[in-house]
């Protein structure tokens, strides 16, 4: 294992360990709103906390992107920056449905080097390295074998806390619905990349995401042989947040599926 992926795994399994301990007192959590439906608890902040710690003390040069600091530190010659979930699925925690996980990437002069997405509460812990392979706790993972939307299971995100795209989303929900496909929406963006990435879904597609949902998983849909892009098949992804992935088949029929639905305005 890289040094870099050793910080990382530590990193992941120390936040969310930690937000396993923590979940068992929720009652006594302070939650207060970032925005419309935007939920962030004290659980969020301490779980970045020992993350930003962990990285800190192994590279204190590195840049860091964390949902909840923001951006800390400049991207110097080595390009590195870190970007962080401490929780993605933050209303399914608090809310004590136990599916949500931490999400670690790490890009290298703007592409992605790891990824690590560790769901703790099944002890889950889904890691990437570009050009390796990713794995499952010791399994190598390999995308689904799907080739077509009918019979599809496909994660999606609905857009839940701006509803600029509502309509436009509403109407792609309808037709990947009408292609055949059993859809789920389980709420937390980082685990449902990683579940393409395992073969558990064929694949998913969201709007509006952030850097810090998508960063690890995108790096393990890639790394597990599979296909994620913009919703315009573009590498806008990061940028935008407009995420399709899947299998090389079910990412292009769903392209092929959701573009007639875009309205002009939605960035790729
Ligand atoms: C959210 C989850 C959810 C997705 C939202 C994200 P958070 O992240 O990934 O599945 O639909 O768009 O914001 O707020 O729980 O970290
Ligand atoms: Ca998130
Ligand atoms: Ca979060």
């Amino acid at each position: 294992m890289s040094p870099l992926i050793t910080i990382a795994v530590r990193a992941a399994r120390a936040a969310g360990d930690f937000l396993l301990r923590t979940g068992e007192r929720l009652d006594e959590l302070r939650v207060e709103m970032k925005g419309p439906n935007d939920f962030v608890s004290e659980a969020d902040r301490e779980a970045e906390r020992r993350i930003v710690e962990i990285i800190r003390r192994a590279y204190p040069d590195h840049a860091i992107l964390g949902e909840e600091g923001g951006a800390q530190g400049d991207v110097g010659s080595h390009g590195a920056r870190w970007i962080i979930d401490p929780l993605d699925g933050t209303t399914n925690y608090l809310h004590g449905l136990p599916w949500y996980a931490v999400s670690i990437g790490l890009e290298i002069k703007g592409r992605l080097e790891i990824g690590v997405v560790y769901d703790p509460g099944r002890n889950e812990l889904f890691v990437a390295e570009r050009g390796k392979g990713a794995r499952l706790n010791d399994r190598r993972l390999r995308v689904s074998a799907q080739t077509r939307l009918p019979g599809a299971v496909v994660g999606t995100g609905f857009p839940f806390k701006s509803h600029q795209h509502l309509d436009a989303y509403t109407e792609t929900f309808k037709a990947v619905s009408r292609a055949g496909c059993a859809v789920r929406r389980a709420g937390s963006a980082a685990l449902d990349l990683a579940y393409v990435a395992a073969g558990r879904f064929d694949g998913f597609w969201e709007l509006g995401l952030q850097a810090w949902d998508i960063a690890a998983g995108v790096l393990l849909i890639r790394e597990a042989g599979g296909v994620v892009t913009d919703i315009r098949g573009g590498d806008q992804i990061m940028k935008t947040g407009n995420v399709v992935g899947g299998t090389l088949r079910v990412h292009q029929a769903l392209l092929d599926t959701i573009k007639p639905h875009l309205g002009a305005d939605l960035p790729a």
